[in-house]
């Protein structure tokens, strides 16, 4: 197995177990994975000519605005959009991306979203002051006949699917540019989060007469080894046109004057205030990085991964693993361990220097699902115990070494669990 630990800045990092200070192993890459050493060393460069871009008339500001706008024209090839058609705006973070799209997207009369079981809060809550539908899962995949039918019936009164490119549950792929097809038949638009798929996999935003063709895009750059601050928002040109823009302020316009506001085009529009030019610079140099080790690497990588942690933990008694048969998966499982709250198998691996996530991830439907459970409520009057699961996530740097490890703690913590926590 090729071993990509070294490309990571601060993997040695020793942190404090019960055994005294230890390596950390770090599991919960989906919430954030730490930086590529590239980006770290592009930060140190890029210091040197740090200043503000867009608007100084200094040849640092220049320089660094000519890097902003190079870093714009990589991420748009990166994920294959078409600079004609498509703008790329550089955001604080995924979250950021969707409330911009809300603010986009005016809904008319009967007009309704369609979101699925399966999103994070910040792919769902923005959603839902509108009239809405929640797509449900089948066999723990999409409902696809479900969709197909909310499409017929609704046709040309959906204004989007939203839909996450990744599950950060279960890691579970769904199918998207299927959905696309199938939202695009029916006059509907497709936003995908790509917040754990950009890490991932690579993305095809394909031109917009293409039935497959994304129509917004949204990622952050702290979940793909960037983690300075920005995220990204794909989406159509002509659009940022419409109206006053999501948040107004320097930068926004072109001119002010008595008349009224002439505002600036995309993606300036939406890029109110100083904008993160570092966050911008390094969400193109991890691109570059991944593009570099190639997608088919990492993809063989995590699946080697995936299926030792898999088999691992089907070997450990006691062990529910969530959406265990999906077969298109990134590099997250979501476990439970009978008899032991989530959060002490989180706090004891902790004790292990083992980092993982608890709880509920902020997509509660879709653990609720995952649970079968009627409602997400604490479990008898402990406030604190909340149900979820445990959840790993492997950034491409985890190794097998990596797995061993956690398997053989879980494993002695299970056993031992009578003592621990009986
Ligand atoms: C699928 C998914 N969507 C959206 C988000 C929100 O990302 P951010 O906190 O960077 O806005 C996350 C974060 O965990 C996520 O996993």
């Amino acid at each position: 197995m090729v071993d990509y630990r070294d490309l990571i800045y601060g993997n040695d990092q020793k942190v404090p177990t019960k055994f005294g200070l230890k390596p950390y192993l770090n599991l919960d890459n989906a919430a954030s994975t730490p930086p590529f050493k590239d980006v770290m060393k592009l930060i140190a460069n890029e210091c040197l000519w740090y200043s503000s871009i867009h608007r100084g008339a200094g040849y640092k500001s220049k320089y660094l605005t000519e890097r902003y706008e190079e870093s714009r024209r990589a991420v748009t090839g990166f994920i294959n959009a078409d600079p004609n058609h498509d703008v790329v705006i550089f955001t604080k973070n995924t979250t950021d991306s969707i409330n911009k799209v809300r603010h986009y997207l005016p809904y008319l009369p009967g007009e309704l979203v369609v979101y699925t079981r399966l999103e994070h809060h910040s792919n769902e809550l923005p959603w839902l002051n509108h009239q809405n539908i929640c797509l449900e899962l089948n066999n723990n995949t999409l409902d696809l006949e479900q969709l197909e039918k909310v499409l017929k019936r609704n046709h040309g009164n959906i204004k989007l699917l939203a839909v996450t490119g990744a599950s950060n549950v279960t890691g579970y792929l769904p199918p998207i540019y299927i959905l696309a097809e199938m939202a695009h038949a029916a006059g509907a638009r497709i936003l995908v989060d790509a917040a754990q798929l950009a890490p991932h996999r690579p993305i095809w935003v394909r031109p917009a007469t293409d039935p497959r063709h994304l129509d917004f895009l949204v990622f952050s750059g702290h979940k793909m080894y960037a983690p300075f601050g920005a995220g990204v928002l794909v989406g159509p040109k002509w659009l940022f046109n419409q109206g006053d823009p999501s948040q107004v302020g320097g930068g926004t316009v072109k001119a002010v004057d008595s008349e009224g506001i002439y505002w600036a085009e995309p993606p300036e529009v939406e890029e109110a205030g100083s904008p993160n030019v570092l966050g911008a610079l390094t969400i193109a140099e991890s691109f570059k990085v991944l593009h570099k080790i190639g997608w088919n690497e990492l993809f063989h990588h995590e699946q080697q991964l995936l299926e030792a942690t898999l088999t691992g933990l089907k070997k450990i008694p006691g062990i529910t693993v969530y959406n265990e048969a999906t077969t298109q998966r990134v590099g997250v499982i979501g476990f439970n361990v009978k008899g032991i709250y989530h959060q002490t198998v989180g706090e004891a691996l902790a004790e292990y220097g083992i980092g993982v996530r608890t709880g509920c991830f902020c997509a509660r439907n879709y653990v609720k699902h995952l649970l079968n459970l009627s409602h997400l409520i604490y479990q008898g009057t402990n406030q604190r115990k909340l149900p979820g699961l445990v959840r790993v996530s492997f950034g491409c740097y985890n190794n097998l070494t990596d797995v061993t490890y956690f398997l053989d703690v879980l494993e002695e913590l299970i056993k031992s669990a009578d003592r621990l926590y009986g």
